[in-house]
């Protein structure tokens, strides 16, 4: 007996490696690495910094390739070419996200905005956002967000006992919390209101990573888990305190800031017909604002501060500028024409180290034609922006940190190709580009503009006379987010009397 049971064992796995075999040689979806039977590729993926290892094998296999993980399928797009075609002309069917099990059905259920497929729900979710971010009307933040870079550069001058980057994740969380909750910048020294959120995120990024997750390994064990409460209880206690902040963070913001402009809350708030959405779903949206928002501007700034530290003649060049442009006081938006090159710089500081350099997954919501292959309804489509950024075709020299790459030879911005955004691809594509990627560039332009106005960057020496760099590739994988590893800016105060500059600006 047991004896039959091993041979009809070894029959039924034989039929299926077979099957696996010939449906991935005759699916004619873009060919790629060669992978183990019933497992695909997923020995040959590194558990971090997978952009680097899909970025070599797009060497080998070109721009759209596929591996695979088991029976899943994931389309890798490598150049800017592939990108435009696959995710923004062919977004109608290529901006589903993937029906990955845990963040899905355990975590978000349903809520966050970067889980939701394309339907209804995300429409309202994306009105409401699109109304308060869009390019003229994310102009309203435009005070606070200067006044919260005078706060940032007062708090670099008088507390250097406190890390650099704990001064840029202040700025990060306080401008995009202020804006879709109002209220005061979060203090330089003092409780954080957004720490809470911020930790609830964090815990949910790590928790629904593909290799945290062990019912989407296993898919067969979702209704035991369903079923064992115990087996969903992180899951649920964290969804629980998720609501839990939201709500609470939604029931007390305030209808306007400092500059009566009004808060995101407020707005979807009164026109939540027009949004199509009800409270429950404008609650998680503005929160789903907070967690996408927060750790990736943070990033960016550090990536800027990484940058300037180690060129020195980009510093220069964008001080010569200020200097022209604001001599001794502080920089503002009604500057920024002026200053082609600090814009050059945020946009260069983006392409270069994108913070997010695998994007957020696309999946296929029908089968479609591309080049000649078949894309799969369900296929995972990996938006690959490390690639993307260091396209050769686009970008010259791409491992430079050179933000006259997006200047004319008079040092205007040059124009980029309408229908094209070349100049923000660390954003994304089609219609689930970020939704606040001009209140994010807002952000980075004022904060990088003050610390350039304000300091000369150094790095630090020790005791013994050490320079203790960073490296342009030292970087940390925090679930999604690549993030340069933390490090020390020496700030030197560029003019004489620099508080009372700084506290002038703020009244403005
Ligand atoms: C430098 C800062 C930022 C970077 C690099 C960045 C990058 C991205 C990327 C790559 C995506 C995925 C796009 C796609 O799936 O094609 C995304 C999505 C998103 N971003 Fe940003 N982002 C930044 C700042 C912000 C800010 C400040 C906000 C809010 C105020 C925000 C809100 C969102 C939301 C809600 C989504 C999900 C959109 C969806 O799923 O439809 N982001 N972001």
């Amino acid at each position: 007996m047991l004896y039959v049971s091993s041979v009809l064992l070894v029959v039924l796995l034989v039929v299926v490696i077979i099957r696996d075999v010939h449906y991935r040689r005759t699916c004619r979806l873009p060919p790629g690495p060669t992978g183990l039977p019933l497992l695909g590729n997923l020995l040959q993926l590194p558990a971090q910094f997978l952009h680097f290892k899909l970025h070599t094998w797009s060497k080998q296999y070109g721009p759209f390739y596929t591996f695979w993980v088991g029976s899943q399928p994931y389309a890798v797009i490598s150049s800017v070419e592939v990108g435009a075609d696959v995710l923004d002309r062919m977004s109608a069917v290529t901006s589903h996200r993937p029906k990955m099990i845990k963040p899905r059905e355990f975590f978000f259920r349903g809520t966050i905005t970067f889980w939701i497929d394309r339907g209804l729900l995300l429409r309202g979710h994306r009105r409401s956002m699109h109304a308060s971010l869009n390019v003229q009307s994310t102009a309203r933040f435009n005070h606070m967000q200067t006044d919260d870079a005078a706060v940032l550069t007062l708090g670099l001058l008088q507390h250097p006992e406190k890390k650099f980057h704990e001064h840029i994740h202040r700025f990060a969380g306080s401008v995009v919390l202020r804006s879709i909750y109002g209220g005061e910048a979060i203090p330089i020294v003092g409780p954080d209101s957004s720490k809470r959120i911020e930790q609830l995120t964090d815990e949910a990024m790590h928790a629904t990573m593909p290799q945290h997750s062990v019912v989407d390994t296993f898919p067969v064990l979702k209704p035991l888990i369903e079923r064992v409460k115990w087996l969903r209880k992180e899951a649920d206690d964290w969804f629980e305190a998720m609501k839990g902040e939201a709500e609470q963070l939604y029931n007390a913001a305030l209808p306007v800031d400092a500059w009566d402009a009004p808060t995101i809350v407020h707005d979807v708030n009164t026109n939540m017909e027009k949004y199509g959405v009800s409270k429950r779903e404008a609650v998680f949206m503005a929160v789903s604002l907070f967690m996408a928002g927060q750790e990736t501007s943070h990033t960016s700034l550090r990536v800027f501060a990484l940058a300037m530290l180690h060129h020195p003649d980009v510093v220069r060049a964008a001080q010569a500028q200020l200097d022209t442009v604001c001599g001794e006081r502080a920089p503002t938006f009604r500057d920024r024409d002026r200053l082609p090159y600090v814009e050059a710089l945020v946009k260069e500081t983006l392409r270069w180290r994108p913070a997010v350099p695998l994007s957020l997954p696309h999946t296929a919501s029908e089968d479609f034609e591309y080049r000649g292959r078949v894309v799969r309804k369900g296929t995972v489509l990996l938006d690959n922006l490390w690639s993307q950024t260091r396209d050769p075709s686009v970008y010259s020299d791409p491992e430079s940190f050179d933000p006259t790459r997006f200047l004319d030879e008079s040092g205007r911005l040059r124009p980029v190709t309408p229908g094209s955004h070349l100049d923000q691809l660390g954003f994304g594509h089609g219609r689930r580009i970020c939704p606040g990627k001009d209140f994010a560039i807002n952000s980075l332009f004022i904060a990088c503009a003050h610390m350039l106005w304000a300091f000369d960057f150094q790095w630090p020496v020790d005791e013994h006379g050490k320079t203790l760099m960073c490296g342009v590739d030292d970087m940390m994988d925090n679930a999604l987010v690549i993030t340069p590893k933390p490090f020390e800016v020496v700030l030197k105060p560029r003019f004489e009397g620099l508080e009372e500059r700084l506290r002038e600006s703020m009244k403005r």
